[in-house]
C-alpha cells in the first residue's frame, strides 16, 4: 500500500490551528467571563507554527496527533500569552495582532494582563494532559517552565525592552542571546516535544530548533522592515524607531537575509539522520524565512 501523502504545509498548519483552537475552547467552555473570551480570542488566528512542530516531531517518533495535541495546545496558549503581554502599552504598545485589535484594545489592559496570566496557567494544565509516560510529562512541563521564564522567553523580552533605552547598542552576541530567549526558547521546546514524549535522543532536534528559532526571529525583524501590515496582520516599520536590537541593525537587510538562509540550511542538515521522513520539518524551515506573515 502507498503511504499517505502528507498535506501541503499551509493546509497542515491550518489544520493544526483548528485542532489547537478546539482543544483550548473546550477547556474554556465552562467559563462565561470576559477574561475567558479574551483568552480564546488570543489563541485564534495564528500560524500555529509551534503547535505544528509539536505534532510533527511527535509523528516523527511514532506518536499520533491525539496523544500530542494537549502539548500543542499548551505551547500555543503560552505563546498567545506572550503576545498579549508583548502588545501592552508598557511593552511594544501595539493595536493590531493577527489582523484584529489587540486584547487590551478590544477589552482593556486589566483583562489583557489577566488573560495572559491565565493562558500561562492553562498551558501548564494542558501540557500535563499530554498522553505519554509520567516521566515524559514531567520533562515536558519542567522544560516548558524553563523556556517560558527568566531563562527563556521572559528573560529575552526583558533584554528586548531594556535595549530600547540603553545608550550603547547591543553587541551581536547580546542580540543573539536576546532572541534566543524571547523567541528561540519556545520554538526549541516545540521541536523537542516529540523526542521528549518518546524519551529519545534530543540532539538533532535541538540543533534544528535552535537554528529555526534564530531564522524565525530574523524573518520577523525583516517583515517589520519589508512587510505590509495588511498581510503581516500587525504594525510594521516600528522596530528601528523603537530602538529595538535586531540583526538588521548589525548586518543590514542583505546580511540578515543571508544569515537566515544559512540558518535554514543548518536546520535542514541537522535532520539528516531522520532521512526523508523529516521532509515536512525541512519544509517548515524553508517556510519560516519565505513567509509574508
Ligand atoms: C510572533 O510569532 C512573535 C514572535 C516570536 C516573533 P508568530 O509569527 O508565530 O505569530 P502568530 O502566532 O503566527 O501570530
Ligand atoms: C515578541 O517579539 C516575542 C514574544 C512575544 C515573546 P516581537 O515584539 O518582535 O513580536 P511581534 O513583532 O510583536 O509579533
Ligand atoms: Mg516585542
Ligand atoms: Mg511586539
Ligand atoms: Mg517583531
Amino acid at each position: 500500500m502507498l503511504a499517505a501523502r502528507p498535506l501541503p504545509l499551509d493546509q497542515a498548519l491550518a489544520q493544526t490551528a483548528l485542532a489547537v483552537d478546539a482543544y483550548v475552547k473546550a477547556a474554556l467552555a465552562e467559563f462565561d467571563l470576559p477574561v475567558a473570551r479574551a483568552m480564546s480570542y488570543a489563541v485564534e488566528g495564528g500560524k500555529s507554527l509551534r503547535g505544528f512542530l509539536v505534532l510533527e516531531t511527535a509523528r516523527l517518533h511514532g506518536i499520533g496527533a491525539g496523544a500530542a495535541i494537549p502539548a500543542a495546545a499548551a505551547i500555543e496558549s503560552l505563546h498567545a500569552y506572550s503576545l498579549i503581554h508583548d502588545d501592552l502599552p508598557c511593552m511594544d504598545d501595539d493595536d493590531l495582532r493577527r489582523g484584529r485589535p489587540t486584547v487590551h484594545r478590544k477589552w482593556n489592559e486589566a483583562t489583557a494582563v489577566l488573560a495572559g496570566d491565565a493562558l500561562q496557567s492553562l498551558a501548564f494544565e494542558l501540557v500535563l494532559e499530554t498522553e505519554c509516560s509520567a516521566e515524559a510529562r514531567l520533562d515536558l512541563a519542567r522544560n516548558l517552565a524553563k523556556a517560558a521564564g527568566v531563562a527563556g522567553m521572559v528573560g529575552g523580552q526583558a533584554m528586548d525592552i531594556a535595549a530600547e533605552t540603553t545608550a550603547s547598542p547591543l553587541s551581536l552576541a547580546d542580540v543573539e542571546a536576546l532572541q534566543s530567549g524571547k523567541t528561540g526558547a519556545l520554538i526549541t521546546w516545540s521541536a523537542l516535544a516529540g523526542p521528549r514524549m518518546a524519551r529519545s535522543d534530543l540532539r538533532p532536534l535541538k540543533v534544528y530548533g535552535d537554528a529555526l528559532g534564530r531564522a524565525f526571529q530574523i524573518a520577523d525583524d525583516i517583515l517589520d522592515v519589508e512587510g505590509d501590515a495588511a498581510s503581516v496582520g500587525k504594525a510594521v516599520g516600528k522596530d528601528a524607531n523603537a530602538g529595538k536590537a535586531t540583526f538588521i541593525s548589525h548586518l543590514g537587510l542583505d546580511g540578515a537575509k543571508r544569515l537566515a538562509k544559512e540558518l535554514v540550511a543548518e536546520a535542514c542538515d541537522a535532520l539528516a539522520d531522520y532521512g526523508s521522513d523529516a521532509e515536512t520539518l525541512r519544509d517548515v524551515a524553508r517556510f519560516v524565512i519565505a513567509r509574508d506573515r
